[in-house]
């Protein structure tokens, strides 16, 4: 008997008749009169077989089968004589078994399957390879690969070449830890595990390849969170003679044909680009989720007409007051606002100023301390009965902006504002080029860091600041980088890249990285500059997180078939481990337990 003529998921009506073989574990089974039912399942779908007692080799083995069992299965494909089964693709059909035989029994497993949801997520990370029998993993599995056969197709057409990088580098500074991986040959020395293929990508494009990709493991010793993975993978894009716009509307065209291809979606014809400075303005992120309103209004000027202290004291300080309106926030109870006002204090807020709008004006809360200017406040945040009016104040215009841009996305979840039938995309773009390290002065160690890192060109009009003295004429250099941003989640980003030695050699200068450092740590790159660099920008996309969002899961972890941990381990082969001390040998390594 052969393994199979069919999957699982393949018969219909139009196969009645036919002699048939299927392959797969047994999913389920139960016993009718006298006659047994299997629910084969491979990863294409279930298929019932019927054993009836007549066929009797086949029955005798039926009897003994137990879920997850490993089978192989012969017989004629007919109605179902039971009725349909609407559930099923195949419901329409059975395979009454004639033959079977038992490739492999299985213990009697942790959890099936079917009931993946009855243990933690601990349980289905340790026996993973159960877990991924269940239909909903087989199917982001096959999402996944989709989306990186989609995307190596679209840029082969594109005259793209895949560029494999290497593992065993040197650190590149995405700004994150390093996984260090230490040299035999070399006593004492390191590799670092790329945190990106960056600085390859731009050595590739002087090296005349002018359009690359690469899907492209990437490491970053950060600690892991729901939409963050030590190890993730990145679409990687490089691209020579190009600007900013060549760079977006090639990426936008492979996005928009993932999605009309997996969802069944079409993009809007371009998609909304804002200027980094406004995003911060009107929602307070640079990732701003647009799928609902509640933008920030400020309203700084109508406040300062009051004595509240909390108010004045902010603007005194140069400081601002904004507001958010929340529709139909006023049903929210004293403990659950008291709850959000601890809640804003991880963001830096001294706490969370609220009224609610009844009768056409404000009321409980600090009602009471605006009350002369309630009607302007009103008006000016168009305000509704019902809605709640959450105030960010602080002297720090940044900490305002921050408060209320977490606020207003937790909500909206909150709140259920958000139709979950749209998404919304934009590229946010004009980025500034570099932040002043928070509260620190030059002495507290405070220093310029990058927005994006260091090889983002500024725009060209600004490269005469670079060398500038002034504080606020280094904070108003706008880079020519952009981020890719899908319902409030960062999915890319990438820039013009600095191809000029002097330009990169002024930047590391603002950023406070000597010749000396520079010369250790990128000096190939400047070389590489000095030798003929075109001009070329690239990005790089979040595959997990674009698999995340064509799926429907909040968790990373869904999206990877071997994923680990929050505490950064792979529960399955229990990474980390200890090594014995003749490897440590080797590598000259001794462990120094921490005090
Ligand atoms: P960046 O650091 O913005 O840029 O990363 C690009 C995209 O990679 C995804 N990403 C992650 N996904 C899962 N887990 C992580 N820990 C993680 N970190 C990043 C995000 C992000 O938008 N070399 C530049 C790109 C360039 O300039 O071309 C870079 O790596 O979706």
């Amino acid at each position: 008997m052969s393994y199979r003529t069919h999957t699982c998921g393949q018969l219909r009506e139009t196969h009645v008749g036919e002699t048939v073989t299927l392959s797969g574990w047994v999913n389920n089974y139960r016993d009718h009169g006298g006659v047994r039912f299997i629910d084969l399942r491979d990863r294409d779908g279930v298929t019932q077989i019927v054993f009836h007692p007549e066929a009797a080799d086949a029955h005798g083995v039926a009897q003994k089968l137990r879920r997850e069992d490993v089978i192989t299965v012969s017989g004629k494909c007919i109605v179902r004589e039971g009725g349909e089964n609407p559930k099923l693709e195949t419901g329409r059909i059975e395979v009454d078994a004639a033959e079977a035989v038992v490739l492999n029994d299985s213990d009697n497993p942790p959890f099936i399957p079917d009931e993946a949801d009855k243990v933690g997520e601990e349980v289905r990370l340790r026996y993973r390879y159960i877990d991924m029998r269940r239909p909903a993993m087989q199917h982001i599995l096959k999402t996944r690969h989709r989306v990186t056969k989609i995307t190596r197709d679209y840029f082969d057409r594109q005259g793209f070449y895949e560029v494999e990088t290497p593992f065993l580098c040197r650190s590149t500074p995405e700004g994150a830890r390093d996984f260090l991986v230490p040299s035999r040959l070399q006593e004492g020395a390191f590799y670092a595990l790329p945190q990106s293929p960056q600085l390859f990508k731009q050595i590739l494009m002087v090296g005349g390849v002018e359009k690359y990709f690469q899907i492209a493991r990437c490491f970053r010793d950060e600690d892991p969170r729901a939409d963050r993975q030590a190890e993730f993978t990145q679409v990687d894009v490089e691209m020579s003679f190009v600007d900013q716009d060549d760079v977006m509307s090639t990426n936008e065209n492979l996005i928009r044909e993932i999605w009309r291809e997996i969802k069944g979606q079409e993009l809007p014809e371009r998609l909304t680009r804002m200027p980094y400075a406004e995003a911060i303005e009107r929602f307070g992120s640079d990732r701003p989720d647009l799928r609902f309103g509640m933008e920030l209004i400020d309203v700084s000027e109508v406040c300062a007409q009051t004595d509240f202290k909390v108010f004045k004291g902010a603007m005194d300080a140069g400081g601002c007051v904004k507001a958010i309106r929340v529709p139909g926030g006023s049903k929210l109870t004293r403990k659950q606002t008291d709850a959000l006002a601890e809640w804003v204090k991880q963001f830096g807020a001294g706490g969370l100023p609220i009224c609610k709008v009844a009768n056409g004006t404000l009321e409980t809360g600090i009602a009471k301390f605006v009350s002369e200017v309630a009607p302007q406040l009103v008006a000016k945040l168009e305000a509704q009965d019902g809605d709640l009016i959450c105030f960010g104040v602080d002297a720090k215009p940044a900490t305002v902006a921050r408060v209320l841009g977490e606020l207003r996305v937790k909500l909206a979840h909150d709140l259920d504002l958000i139709d979950p039938n749209k998404d919304a995309w934009l590229w946010v773009v004009d980025f500034p080029l570099v932040e002043w390290t928070e509260d620190r002065t030059l002495d507290a160690g405070g220093r310029w860091h990058s927005l994006h890192h260091p090889f983002t060109a500024p725009h060209d009009e600004d490269l005469d600041k670079l060398t500038s003295a002034d504080p606020d004429v280094i904070k108003g250099i706008k880079s020519q980088a952009y981020d890719l941003v899908l319902n409030g989640s960062e999915m890319g980003g990438g820039s013009i890249r600095i191809h000029r030695p002097d330009t990169q050699k002024k930047v590391f200068t603002l950023l406070g990285i000597t010749d000396e450092e520079a010369r250790e740590k990128f000096g190939f790159l400047l070389d590489a500059l000095r030798f003929g660099a075109p001009p070329h920008g690239g990005l790089a996309y979040g595959l997990d997180r674009t698999v995340m969002q064509l799926v429907g899961t909040s968790n990373i972890r869904d999206v990877i078939a071997f994923p680990k941990t929050q505490a950064g381990a792979d529960l399955m082969t229990e990474a980390p481990a200890g090594v014995d001390d003749k490897q440590l040998q080797e590598l000259s390594l001794r462990v120094q337990p921490s005090a």
